[in-house]
């Protein structure tokens, strides 16, 4: 889902797409991508994170129970009571994120160009904890190099969204889990 979102995300920004495949063509060119090329590809770190941030895919993570009589603030939570945390608002409120709905995957870049890798505390796609998502590191890597070879095997081709019946695929009108279904074209650059 998150791939979908991805595909989704640079179609509709098609200055994101492009940016994205000149880092690809310059920093890896045809070669088969491995796990140290995330490091020379900034744009497209910050494009999956800022995606992970924007779009959660499991914005109430798993439930989750109180093992002990807990406070809160003002809130007493019961010994045994279940327990949701709503991380995909974490993900986007506006006292840790400067525009929060807006996607802008710049938000991960430094002043040299470079990722920010730097988590910031605010940004628990994955959860926190505990029970933090332990495929966590897996799926970055996979969404990185699928990322790249999806971008290596269309190299003549645009991706562009299909206007799928008039259906409106905005991903900023979009609710959070799965995007509506679309569609794309690929068009011969
Ligand atoms: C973009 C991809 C993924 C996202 C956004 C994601 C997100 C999450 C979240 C939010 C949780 C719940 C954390 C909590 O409630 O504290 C979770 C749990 C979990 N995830 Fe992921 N996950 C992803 C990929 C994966 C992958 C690739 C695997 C395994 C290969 C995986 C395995 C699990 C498991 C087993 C749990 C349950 C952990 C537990 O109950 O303690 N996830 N994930």
């Amino acid at each position: 889902m998150t791939f979908q979102w991805i595909v989704l995300l640079m179609t509709y920004y098609p200055e994101m797409q492009q940016k994205l495949r000149q880092e690809i063509e310059s920093q890896i060119g045809d070669r088969m991508p491995t796990h140290e090329d995330r490091n020379r590809c900034h744009y497209v770190m910050a494009f999956i994170t800022e995606t992970l941030r924007f779009r959660n895919v499991a914005p109430f993570g798993v439930p989750h129970k109180a093992v002990v009589r807990s406070t809160i603030g003002n809130y007493t939570i019961p010994e045994n009571m279940g327990v949701f945390i709503y991380q995909g608002i974490i993900c986007r409120n506006d006292k840790d994120w400067e525009n929060a709905f807006e996607f802008k995957p710049e938000r991960f870049i430094d002043s040299e160009g470079q990722f920010i890798t730097t988590r910031p505390k605010a940004l628990i796609p994955f959860g926190v904890g505990r029970r933090v998502c332990p495929g966590e590191k897996l799926a970055i890597a996979d969404l990185f190099l699928v990322l790249v070879r999806f971008f290596q095997s269309t190299q003549d081709y645009e991706i562009v969204l299909d206007s799928n019946g008039g259906i409106d695929a905005d991903p900023n009108n979009a609710n959070e889990f799965a995007p509506i279904e679309y569609k794309v074209k690929f068009m011969k650059i």
